[in-house]
C-alpha cells in the first residue's frame, strides 16, 4: 500500500509536535558503494521508502569524520562528513531530496566529548600541563603521593575508570571510552564553537538536532566523589542513570547552555528543533530539558523501560503526560534505539517477542506527541544476540561484556543471500552479519503482505496521518475501565472518537462498544456485537 504524505515540506512551525521521526543508523541502514558500510547516498536512494511508510523526519546518527572507536559519537570534525559515508556535497544532495519528499532531517550533535583524534585534544596533549589548550578539556593532577591515583572515583558509562593518565602524569576525564575526553562546558571557546556547528548545519538546511548525552556537559564543580564505584562495593554508577543523582550529570548549569542554544534555533524559518538524550533521577527534572527557552523534546526512556505490564505502561505514560501538560511540551515516546536491545526481544522474543512489539507499536502511535521509529523496527527486526565476540565493535564490550551490536546490523531489505540487499546488486559485505531468518523479514518480503510487520506499521502511520483524533490538536488521553490487565485509552476530535485497547491480561479480552476496528496488530475475531483480542495484542477502534 502506498500512503500519500503531504509534499513538498509542509510550513507548520510546529511540525515535531506530533512528528513520527525514523532512526536512522547511519552505517546500518544502506550501503550503496558495496564497502559494507552505510551512507548518506544509500539514505538518499532509500528516501522514497521511507516516504511510503510514512514516516514525518529522519533522525541521522553521527557521519561526522570519527575515527568510529564508538560508532561515530567519537567525532573529529564536526563540520565535515567521514569518507567512509560520503561528503558534504552527499548530505546537501540527500537533504535536497528528502525536503522534496516532505521528509525533514534532525542531526546528531556530540558536545560532551569529542574524539581524541580531534585537532583541540591533540593540541591539549602536545602543549602540556597548565597551557590554554588544556584549559578546553577536563585535565586534572592525579591523588596519592605521586599522582598516581585518578583525581577522583567517576566511572566511565562503558565501565572502567572516567579517568585516563597521560604520559607527563596529568589525568584527563572521559565519561565513555578514552577516545572520547569530556569538553569543558565552563570554557567561552567550547561554548562558542558548538554555537558555531549548530549554525553550520542550520545553514545546510537540518530540521534539528538530537542532543547525544545532553544531561553531561557541566560537571559540578570540584568533581567531588560519588562515594562509590564498582572497584569499592561492586555496585555500577551507570546504574544510577535515570534514578539518582551523579556529580557529573543532571548539573543545574547545563540549562544555561541550552537557554543559549534556543534564540539561534528560533533565528531560522521552519521550526528548527532539538531533542534531548537526557538522564535524569526524576521525570520531573527530565522534564527541566523542554520548554519554549530550552529544548523541544526529551525522550521518554521510560516509556522504552516499561516492563510488558498494564500498570507499567499506565504508570509511564500519566507521569509523561502530566509532565508535558506542565511545561507545554510534547510527549516524546519511543520503543527502541541504537543503545538498547530492540523491543521484540526485550519484551520476550521470538513469536511472543513479536507480538508484544507489534501491539507496544500501536499504543505508542495513538498516544499524543512525538513517536521515534528505530531503523528495522517497521520490519519486526529482533535484537541479534547470537554475534561471535570479535566482531562486536561496541567499545562498552570488552569493559562491561555487555554490547549494543545486537541492534545494530545491517537492514534486510531484499533477495535470499545476506546481507539482503544492504549493499548494490551482488555485494557481500556488510560490517555485521545478518542472520539466515532476516530473509523472510526483509522490506521486499513482507511488502504487501497482509498482515506483516511492515505493512502493520504503513497501515497505522497512515491513519495516524489523517486521523483527526490523532493530529496534534486533538483531544487528550481518556483512560477507560475495561478490566484487568487491559489497557484502553480514547482520544477525540468532535464527534469522532478513537480508542486504543491492548490488551496485557493473559487471557483474549472482549472489546465491545468503542466501533469499528481500523488497525489491529493480530487478526480480531467478532463476538456478538464486540470483538475478541487475542493476548498481547491491540487495536484501534473508531466511532463517531
Ligand atoms: C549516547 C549515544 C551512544 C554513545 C554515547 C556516547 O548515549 O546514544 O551511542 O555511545 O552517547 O557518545
Amino acid at each position: 500500500m502506498t500512503v500519500s504524505n503531504p509534499s513538498p515540506l509542509t510550513s507548520d512551525d510546529d511540525w515535531w509536535r506530533s512528528a513520527v521521526v525514523y532512526q536512522v543508523y547511519v552505517r546500518s541502514f544502506a550501503d550503496s558503494n558495496g564497502d559494507g558500510v552505510g551512507d548518506l547516498q544509500g539514505i538518499r536512494e532509500r528516501l522514497p521508502y521511507l516516504h511510503d511508510l510514512g514516516v514525518d523526519a529522519l533522525w541521522l546518527t553521527p557521519f561526522y569524520t570519527s575515527p568510529m572507536i564508538d560508532g561515530g559519537y567519537d567525532v573529529a570534525d564536526y563540520r565535515d562528513v567521514d569518507p567512509m559515508f560520503g561528503t558534504l556535497a552527499d548530505f546537501d544532495a540527500m537533504i535536497t531530496d528528502a525536503h522534496a519528499l516532505g521528509l525533514r532531517i534532525i542531526v546528531d550533535l556530540v558536545p560532551n566529548h569529542t574524539s581524541s583524534a580531534h585537532p583541540w585534544f591533540q593540541a591539549a596533549l602536545a602543549a602540556g600541563p597548565g597551557s590554554a589548550e588544556r584549559a578546553r578539556y577536563l585535565f586534572a593532577e592525579g591523588k596519592g603521593a605521586n599522582g598516581e591515583l585518578p583525581p577522583n572515583d567517576w566511572e566511565s558509562i562503558f565501565g572502567g575508570p572516567a579517568w585516563t593518565r597521560i604520559d607527563d602524569g596529568q589525568w584527563y576525564l572521559h565519561l565513555f571510552d578514552p577516545a572520547q575526553p569530556d569538553l569543558n562546558w565552563r570554557h567561552p571557546e567550547v561554548r562558542a564553537e558548538f554555537e558555531g556547528v549548530l549554525r553550520f548545519w542550520l545553514d545546510r538546511g537540518v530540521d534539528g538536532f538530537r542532543i547525544d548525552v545532553a544531561h553531561g556537559m557541566i560537571k559540578a564543580e570540584g568533581l567531588p566523589d560519588v562515594g562509590f564505584n564498582s572497584m569499592t562495593t561492586g555496585q555500577r554508577q551507570a546504574e544510577l542513570l535515570g534514578k539518582g543523582r551523579l556529580p557529573y550529570f543532571d548539573q543545574d548549569e547545563v540549562h544555561d547552555i541550552y537557554r543559549a542554544w534556543r534564540p539561534i534555533l528560533d533565528s531560522y524559518p521552519g521550526g528548527r528543533m532539538a531533542v534531548a538524550e537526557a538522564w535524569a533521577e526524576t521525570p520531573q527534572r527530565l522534564a527541566r530539558y523542554i520548554g519554549p527557552d530550552e529544548l523541544h523534546q526529551a525522550f521518554s526512556f521510560d516509556f522504552l523501560d516499561a516492563t510488558w505490564s498494564a500498570d507499567s505502561f499506565r504508570k509511564v505514560i500519566d507521569t509523561a503526560l502530566a509532565e508535558s501538560t506542565i511545561v507545554g511540551a510534547p510527549t516524546t515516546w519511543v520503543l527502541s534505539n541504537h543503545d538498547k536491545q530492540r523491543h521484540v526481544t526485550r519484551y520476550g522474543d521470538g513469536a511472543e517477542g513479536l507480538r508484544r512489539a507489534r501491539a507496544a507499536t500501536l499504543l505508542m502511535l495513538a498516544l499524543p506527541g512525538c513517536a521515534y521509529l528505530y531503523q528495522g523496527e517497521e520490519l519486526g527486526l529482533p535484537e541479534v544476540l547470537d554475534l561471535p565476540d570479535e566482531l562486536r565493535q561496541d567499545p562498552a564490550f570488552l569493559r562491561t561484556g555487555e554490547s549494543r551490536d545486537g541492534c545494530r546490523v545491517p537492514i534486510p531489505w531484499s533477495g535470499e543471500l545476506a546481507p539482503y540487499g544492504f549493499g548494490p546488486a551482488g555485494s557481500e559485505l556488510s560490517w555485521l552479519p545478518a542472520p539466515a531468518t532476516w530473509r523472510a523479514l526483509s522490506v521486499a518480503a513482507q511488502s504487501g503482505v497482509p498482515g506483516s510487520t511492515l505493512e502493520l506499521y504503513r497501515t497505522a502511520l497512515r491513519i495516524r496521518r489523517e486521523h483527526p483524533a490523532l493530529a496534534a490538536d486533538a483531544g487528550e488521553v481518556t483512560w477507560l475501565e475495561a478490566g484487568p490487565g487491559v489497557l484502553a485509552f480514547s482520544r477525540t476530535a468532535g464527534d469522532t472518537v478513537l480508542t486504543c485497547v491492548v490488551n496485557i491480561s493473559g487471557a483474549p479480552a472482549l472489546v465491545d462498544g468503542y466501533g469499528a476496528p481500523i488497525a489491529a496488530s493480530e487478526p480480531l475475531t467478532g463476538q456478538g456485537s464486540g470483538h475478541l483480542l487475542r493476548v498481547d495484542a491491540a487495536a484501534w477502534f473508531e466511532r463517531s
